[in-house]
């Protein structure tokens, strides 16, 4: 058996930064990141547009408390404010400390951190390394894991959270290369594996994001809070659905609908394209609802709309956004210099996840928490976004949160010691598992259900929802769980058998798919990122309340758990 004081699952911005967190403040404890990618491949490398903090580089009006209030401004009301308050109070301080790892940022002409506008921020605060921001802070902090002595098992899938008596024992993992098995035990260990955009069939994530973590937790009888809060990126490249980052619009770029209006000045006047996202994204669904999206051809009632750089020019185009000006042209041919780019809203970000408190220990229910078990980042829910996360502010939460997690873990590890565990019975487990899912004598193609089951999130759980819409997709999820058992494998083998972690993955979706419908169905009012045309309107008197949904084979059990009030007092959301 394998044997770590910490074990983290997930090697992004929030598993790397808590890493080097516990190494800094005690380099006497052994530490290791397991994650299903090298590190470097991790989704957080695909973040673009930036990192928020009141630096006041740019806008020497900002200030922490502004940061915060638009936060829970754009969580409309969700989010808990003494973790907001903790996330934009200590950003400044977090994004000095990328610097001083290495991290480079773009710069203003005096050589200070440059800052841009985004969506939903009063002021400009985000801080942006181009338009590769993920890449710039994931390499330096997977150099510094390097650097800190942290053990790094890349591509390894985690395939069980060892939960015994409500304490957090270990990890069950397996080796991608040879289908070797391991059973890890630790003092505490933390889920940091990010968010599932792949529950859905047009997304920004990457294949990896399958909610692997979430799902581990769901099925060792824990809650997963506000599941029903999935947010649109409102500029995903049609028809791929790659992220065209925010960052354009912050620049200047502007969405056009077929008949060439700047249409946001019917949905958010003041702030027009750089208006949070859920009503971005609601506001471009709309559009092509009306008939006035765009067709390939150029005519009207199509399935897009456009994103218009061309005033900004081919200097600033290049030198602000050159990965966006690069992906259109790669994937869609458009050249962003002399055309307007086609885009439609994509599936981005989880706001909801495994709930934690703001010292990132896991919660078991409204008062309890996990021993030994801790998350951070995309997976868990502090929750800093409520009801819909602004741009820029996931790579900050990563960061500040993963730094938390960090200090918190070295403190509880300090004076524990390595829990008993069973070996074999979870080695004998996890072979079973494995050699059932190889024998299987099924007649479906992984990716036949798992397009299937894409398909329905997506028709039945999308941007607009209704009870009758979401009873349907239901029923249809149910179905595509039943051919669960049905599907086979070509690859009987053990070595770099992808097909046995697509289907390990395709469990996981699923499963994460079924709470965030149930979730859904349950929240009988609108709110952010959930919007229900028949309960249009949000509804404080009985959903200012974050859910918590406990997953068995039997059905979902959802429970409602009181919101953090603070600073701010729940108006109605205007822009
Ligand atoms: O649009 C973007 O660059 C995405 C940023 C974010 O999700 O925070």
């Amino acid at each position: 058996m394998l044997e770590h004081d910490v074990i983290i699952v997930g090697g992004g911005l929030a598993g790397c930064r808590a890493a080097v967190e516990i190494a800094r403040t005690n380099p006497s404890l052994n530490v290791a990141v397991v994650a299903k990618t090298h590190p470097i491949r991790s989704h957080s490398v695909a973040a673009q547009g930036g990192m928020a903090a009141s630096l006041r580089n740019v806008d020497t009006e900002d200030s922490w408390k502004a940061h915060a209030f638009d936060t829970v401004k754009g969580s409309d009301y969700l989010a808990d404010q003494d973790a907001v308050a903790i996330l934009t109070e200590q950003a400044p301080d977090v994004v000095i400390d990328l610097e001083h790892m290495g991290v480079l940022f773009s710069r203003l002409p005096d050589g200070r951190i440059a800052q841009r506008a985004f969506g939903g921020h009063s002021h400009n605060r985000t801080c942006y390394a181009a338009d590769k921001t993920g890449h710039a802070i994931l390499h330096e902090l997977v150099n510094n894991l390097r650097r800190n002595g942290v053990k790094v098992y890349q591509e390894w899938y985690v395939m069980r959270l060892i939960l015994e008596d409500g304490v957090a024992k270990g990890v069950v993992m397996f080796r991608i290369q040879d289908g070797h098995i391991e059973v890890v035990r630790a003092k505490a260990v933390m889920f940091a594996t990010g968010g599932y955009g792949r529950v859905y069939n047009t997304t920004s994530n990457d294949y990896a994001s399958a909610g692997d973590g979430l799902a581990m937790t769901a099925q060792a009888g824990l809650p997963l809070e506000d599941m029903e809060f999935v947010q649109f990126h409102p500029t995903g490249l049609y028809p791929v659905g790659v992220l065209i980052s925010e960052a354009v619009r912050g620049e200047g770029a502007y969405l056009i609908n077929s008949e060439g209006e700047r249409f946001m000045s019917r949905y958010a006047p003041s702030r027009m394209e750089l208006a949070p996202r859920d009503i971005t994204s609601r506001a471009i669904a709309y559009e092509i609802r009306a008939g006035r999206g765009v067709n390939l051809d150029g005519s009207a009632g199509g399935p897009f709309v456009y994103l218009d750089l061309r005033h900004m020019g081919k200097e600033k185009i290049m030198s602000r956004v050159p990965f966006c000006w690069e992906e259109a042209h790669r994937l869609v041919g458009v050249d962003a210099v002399t055309q307007p780019m086609p885009v439609r809203p994509t599936i981005h970000y989880c706001m909801g996840g495994i709930p934690v408190n703001t010292d990132c220990q896991v919660r078991s229910s409204a008062d309890g928490v996990v021993e030994g078990f801790f998350s951070a980042g995309e997976t868990s829910c502090v929750s800093v976004h409520g009801a819909n996360r602004l741009g820029s502010n996931s790579l900050l939460e990563c960061v500040v949160y993963g730094k938390r997690a960090g200090a918190s873990i070295a403190r509880y590890v300090s004076d524990r010691k390595l829990p008993a565990i069973n070996e074999q019975k979870y080695i004998n487990e996890a072979k079973q598992e494995i050699q059932a899912l190889i024998d299987q004598p099924g007649t479906l193609r992984i990716n036949q259900v798992r397009q299937g089951f894409q398909d329905a999130m997506t028709e039945y759980c999308g941007v607009f929802r209704t009870a009758e819409l979401m009873e349907q997709g239901l029923q249809k999820i149910q179905a595509y769980q039943q051919q669960y058992s049905q599907i086979y494998l070509d690859d009987k083998g053990k070595d770099w058998n992808q097909e046995l972690v697509e289907a390990m993955e395709l469990r996981s979706l699923m499963l994460v798919g079924q709470v965030i419908l149930n979730s859904a169905f349950n929240r009988k009012e609108s709110r952010g990122a959930h919007f229900r045309e028949d309960y249009s309107q949000r509804d404080d008197s009985n959903f200012l309340q974050h859910t918590f949904a406990y997953y068995s084979v039997a059905g979902i059990d959802i429970q409602y758990v009181p919101v953090n009030m603070g600073m701010f007092e729940p108006l109605e959301r205007k822009y």
